[in-house]
């Protein structure tokens, strides 16, 4: 049996567990700012959802999808990105005719790619994502820029890189198309076998070439942004003018185009110059895809969004050594001393949780300076001592573990007392 954690996945234990939520506290909270509603879709979807939605021509397609057929025999494929899903169930629930519009939504969950895992890449990794559907307006794609950079700011980034860049509309990108075949077709022959059959397919893709990355055609290759027409060119200027308004900084590299076949007029990424930060510096990316609704079916609506995965954005404050308080705090921790007063420690402990305070106790039957010791390690803000003596007076003894102040409360009242407490704390 192999007992072993499958390649490219990780637990993420208690401890890191709190920076997570901690985290995703402050993603949800931002959204909401913004407006976006959260929207839960299902692990897998029908292959051919990412086949149309992210294009067949792409590696995501080609090469890393977890692919099964179910007993049923239905081709299904567990989610390797969130917008051909968000789309699909926008389509199938009819979002379009909702009177606020336009729709904004965000995800967050797991999604599943098999590719190479090394530092920042995983094979199962959480992506947070967000997609505005059913506005052309270049106002909602500084929005969505600027929501990203917000994020990474507020957990305390500070060296990040917006790198934007427009691929133009159907019409600006056929000319394109047609002048990068005319570019690579003399000398295909000196690339790898997918970018053989990306030229006809998809010669955008070629320009995302792992494999061909180097090749001096690549340096040379017509860039985007020569073939834009006026419309288009309109459109980035109004982005970009949007972007310089809200202060925020950016370059514009014609080579980004992104690795999903969906895209048009503008794409963007977040990348990470923190020193140390891994050999993948993309920390987020999303951008256009007007025309994604039509081909799943829907009425002409244009739509905008883009990821995250958390995992690059710890590996990124780690790198940056952003330090995080978490108020991880327990109530109150029960110290027992003799049968009795473990007896009546269920109830209290009862009580307490019932009252709304998070509490514990000694499971371990261990003596009081072992007792003790829990309490601080599990940064209990109380410790509460109950002995045979204490018991008997019908009273404990409360231990305020920040000040090491002790006094007696009487059990009768003791519920009182520390809402009172507890109460005081809160103004
Ligand atoms: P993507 O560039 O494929 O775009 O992924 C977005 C982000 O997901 C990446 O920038 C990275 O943070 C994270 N990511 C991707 N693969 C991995 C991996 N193997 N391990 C860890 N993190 C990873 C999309 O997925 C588009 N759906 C984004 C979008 C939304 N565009 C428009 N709307």
């Amino acid at each position: 049996m192999n007992v072993k954690i499958p390649r490219g996945t990780q637990d993420i234990l208690p401890e890191q567990v709190k920076l997570w939520q901690w985290i995703e506290d402050k993603v949800r909270h931002i959204t909401k700012k913004y407006r976006y509603e959260e929207i839960r879709t299902p692990i897998f979807e029908h292959t051919e959802i990412f086949q149309r939605g992210v294009g067949d021509t792409t590696d995501i397609v080609q090469k890393e999808m977890y692919s099964f057929q179910d007993r049923g025999g239905r081709d299904l494929t567990l989610r390797p990105e969130g917008t051909a899903s968000v789309v699909r169930s926008f389509v199938e629930n009819k979002m379009f005719g909702h009177p606020n519009q336009p729709i904004k939504l965000y995800y967050m969950g797991p999604m599943f790619r098999y590719e190479r895992p090394q530092s920042g890449r995983y094979r199962q990794f959480v992506q947070f994502g967000v997609e505005a559907l059913g506005s052309a307006d270049p106002a909602i794609d500084a929005e969505v820029i600027a929501l990203a950079l917000e994020i990474y700011q507020t957990v305390g980034l500070k060296n990040l890189n917006l790198v934007i860049n427009s691929l133009g509309d159907i019409e600006s990108r056929l000319k394109h198309r047609e002048a990068l075949i005319n570019h690579f077709k003399p000398r295909i022959g000196e690339f790898c076998k997918d970018c053989q059959s990306r030229l006809e397919k998809n010669p955008l893709r070629i320009l995302d070439c792992k494999v061909d990355r180097e090749h001096e055609l690549m340096k040379t290759a017509p860039s985007i942004l020569d073939y834009l027409n006026e419309e288009s060119q309109e459109y980035f200027a109004k982005v970009r003018q949007y972007l310089d308004q809200l202060g925020v900084e950016y370059t514009v590299d014609p080579t980004l185009v992104r690795g999903l076949d969906y895209y048009n007029q503008t794409t963007f990424e977040i990348m990470s110059s923190a020193p140390g930060f891994g050999a993948i510096t993309t920390l987020c990316g999303g951008g256009r895809y007007n025309g994604l609704v039509e081909e799943f079916g829907g009425p002409e609506t244009p739509g905008i969004g883009f990821a995250l995965s958390i995992e690059r954005l710890i590996a990124a404050m780690e790198a940056e050594q952003v330090e995080v308080a978490f108020d991880d705090q327990l109530d109150f921790y029960i110290v027992a001393l003799g049968d009795k007063a473990k007896d009546y420690s269920v109830k209290l402990l009862a009580d307490l949780r019932n009252n709304g305070f998070s509490a514990d106790r000694d499971y371990l039957d261990r003596k009081m300076k072992a007792q003790l010791k829990s309490a601080n390690r599990l940064n209990a803000k109380y410790t509460i001592i109950i002995g045979e003596d204490e018991l008997e007076k019908g009273e404990v003894q409360v231990k305020n573990m920040e000040s090491g102040e002790q006094k007696e409360v009487k059990l009768a009242e003791f519920i009182d007392v520390v809402q009172k407490w507890s109460n005081r704390k809160e103004k």
